[in-house]
């Protein structure tokens, strides 16, 4: 494989992008607008520079990484791509759609990805032509930072494809675990359902916003507390996600918290809109209740 393609250019599509880069893969990005694609560069090229000041990455490595990555809005693009990784919104008829444009572009021989959090990667597969090379490929954010990657295999994907994401995510320097399509996965069954835990403790009064990022920072050692890392992942996404558990399983206990319906009803979607359970305009977050 050389040539990567990331389709959505967001949280994660940029990080897909830049260790893909960095990794000497040469990458096509593509959101709705290209001026969203253009802005994921930026981000990338701002987050090389972290890399350096934090040692993590080569200052050598940073212009030839960037220079392998072009944008685009055309699906006719995807034509040159070996693997291309869908990173697209959590909304399965978007990420239908994205496939449906998709697949009469790519080489017979192109593998298919996605990054879904939760949807069905069997469902997704089989909407293609070619099920036996779709897998879940799902990273975590931020995606530099973040070593884990999931391998999801869907009923037909054949244990070439599995090999070709194992070897994959070793080049690019993820530790892979593989998961059962079952809904959320591994790690974001057990995730979400505590973060959204953490909104309804929230609404029912149980603590503030601060001091139930405390508590979970101090007492269970989480780096980020639930309600900064629901900012964090989106609270869209997130509301996307126990949605999609609740209906794949029929299980009332992943019913969405209330508050978390009520915040992305407002729009208020976390950090990457500005505001969530905290307001990101000023020097230091804020808790909006
Ligand atoms: N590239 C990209 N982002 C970077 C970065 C880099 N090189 N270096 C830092 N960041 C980002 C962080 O996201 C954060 O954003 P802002 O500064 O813009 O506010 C910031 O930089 C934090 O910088 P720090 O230097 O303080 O970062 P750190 O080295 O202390 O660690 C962290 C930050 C690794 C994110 C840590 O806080 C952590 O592990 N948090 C928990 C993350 C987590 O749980 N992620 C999984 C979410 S669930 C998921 O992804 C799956 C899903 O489907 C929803
Ligand atoms: P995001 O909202 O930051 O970005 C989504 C991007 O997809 C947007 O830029 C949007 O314009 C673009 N998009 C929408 N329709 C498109 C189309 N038809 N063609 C091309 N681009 C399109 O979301 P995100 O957090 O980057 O999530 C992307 C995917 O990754 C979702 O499936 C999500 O569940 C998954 N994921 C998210 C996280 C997280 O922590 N946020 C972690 C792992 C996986």
């Amino acid at each position: 494989m050389q040539v990567i393609g990331v389709i959505g250019a967001g949280l994660m599509g940029n990080g897909i992008a830049h260790v893909a880069a960095l990794a000497g893969y040469d990458v096509i990005l593509s959101d709705v607008a290209l001026d969203r694609a253009q802005a994921a560069v930026r981000t990338i090229e701002k987050n090389l520079g972290r890399g350096v000041s934090k040692g993590i990455v080569a200052a050598d490595a940073v212009t030839p990484a960037l220079a392998r990555i072009t944008v685009t809005t055309d699906s006719a693009a995807f034509a040159a791509a070996d693997l291309v990784i869908e990173a697209a919104t959590e909304s399965e008829p978007i990420k239908l759609k994205i496939f449906a444009g998709l697949v009469p572009h790519l080489k017979a021989d192109a593998l298919l990805a996605t990054n879904t959090s939760s949807i069905s990667i069997t469902r997704l597969a089989a909407a293609t032509d070619r099920p036996e090379r779709f897998t879940g490929l799902h990273f975590f954010n931020p995606v530099p930072l973040m070593t884990l990657v999931e391998i999801i295999p869907g009923l037909a994907t054949s244990d070439a494809t599995k090999a070709a994401m194992h070897a994959f995510a070793t080049k690019i320097g993820k530790t892979a675990i593989e998961a059962a399509d079952a809904p959320a996965f591994i790690v974001n069954r057990i995730l979400c359902p505590m973060l959204n835990e953490a909104i309804f403790a929230l609404g029912e009064g149980v603590g503030s916003v601060l001091d139930i990022d405390a508590g979970l920072k101090l007492g269970a050692n989480h780096p980020m507390g639930p309600l900064t890392l629901a900012d964090f992942v989106g609270l869209d996404t997130l509301l996307s996600i126990m949605r999609v558990m609740q209906d794949a399983t029929g299980d009332p206990k992943y019913r969405p918290a209330p508050l978390l319906v009520k915040y992305v009803e407002a729009g208020w979607f976390g950090k990457k809109s500005g505001r969530g359970f905290y307001d990101y305009s000023g020097e230091t977050p804020t808790p909006t209740r």
